[in-house]
């Protein structure tokens, strides 16, 4: 199974220019071209669809006229820059929002997938204890799970600082003491990495907009590059990579 995830697009109302003068709807559309005619049986869009705090449907069903141009199946779980009951509204999760929140399991070809909802720059306390009963009562001995904000210390300075998932160590302590392997796929900190502990793998996927420079506590744009990932879920192995192509000029 060959999955694509692509992460914080950040994409504003029509004619909105992004703080950092770039255009957004055509980064993001650059993406979409580059994996057009890749070989891909799923793409998860993992938060932060709008630019800002303005969140508007005509965004939203700008993107879902995007992703359906694929014709593969897609899901989408929001970040900070979304409206969980919004988002659902016009990606017809009606049914997935619980107070608030969007989250659900979905068995994709023998695998599980947990899509997590932590928006408000936290996981609620009832999807720790939803998350652990599935876990506890799975035949499953690995577990897919989709969230913005990675769950622990990433190793950049700014976001670190500044903009981490609040109660990360419950998250972690949750998954850190059952006898299961996690693969977790994060957004958010514009960057990518690796982070590795125990039986828990936290891969933070680069932006389509543009990625912050981890070596600075003061926000400062990498380089011109927007990414995305590919995931490939086998048997025994999972294989991962970054690719990479250059931002487009700014609007
Ligand atoms: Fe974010």
């Amino acid at each position: 199974m060959k999955i694509i995830q692509i992460t914080d697009i950040h994409i504003g109302t029509e004619g909105e220019a992004s703080s950092k003068k770039i255009d957004t709807r055509q980064t993001f559309s650059s993406i979409i071209a580059e994996i057009k005619n890749r070989d891909f049986d799923y793409l998860i869009l993992t938060g932060d669809l709008c630019l800002d705090s303005t969140f508007d449907s005509g965004i939203y069903l700008w993107i879902q006229k995007k992703l359906n141009s694929l014709s593969r199946p897609y899901f989408v779980i929001p970040g900070n820059h979304d409206d969980p009951r919004l988002l659902a509204e016009v990606f017809g999760y009606h049914n997935k929002i619980k107070n608030g929140a969007l989250y659900w399991e979905h068995c994709i070809q023998g695998e599980q997938f947990i899509f997590i909802d932590s928006s408000p720059y936290v996981v609620s306390a009832e999807q720790h204890q939803w998350l652990n009963q599935i876990i506890a009562q799975s035949q499953q001995n690995r577990f897919f799970i989709f969230m913005h904000h990675p769950p622990c210390h990433v190793g950049s300075l700014h976001m670190d600082a500044h903009y981490p998932l609040r109660e990360r160590d419950a998250f972690m302590n949750l998954l850190l003491k059952h006898n299961k392997t996690f693969y977790i796929f994060t957004g958010h900190y514009h960057c990518e990495k690796i982070i590795i502990q125990k039986n828990v793998h936290v891969f933070v996927t680069p932006s389509t907009y543009y990625q912050i420079d981890e070596r600075y506590e003061d926000a400062r744009v990498k380089n011109n590059l927007i990414g995305y990932r590919e995931i490939e879920i086998s048997d025994h192995v999972i294989r991962t990579t970054v690719n990479y192509i250059e931002s487009v000029s700014p609007c």
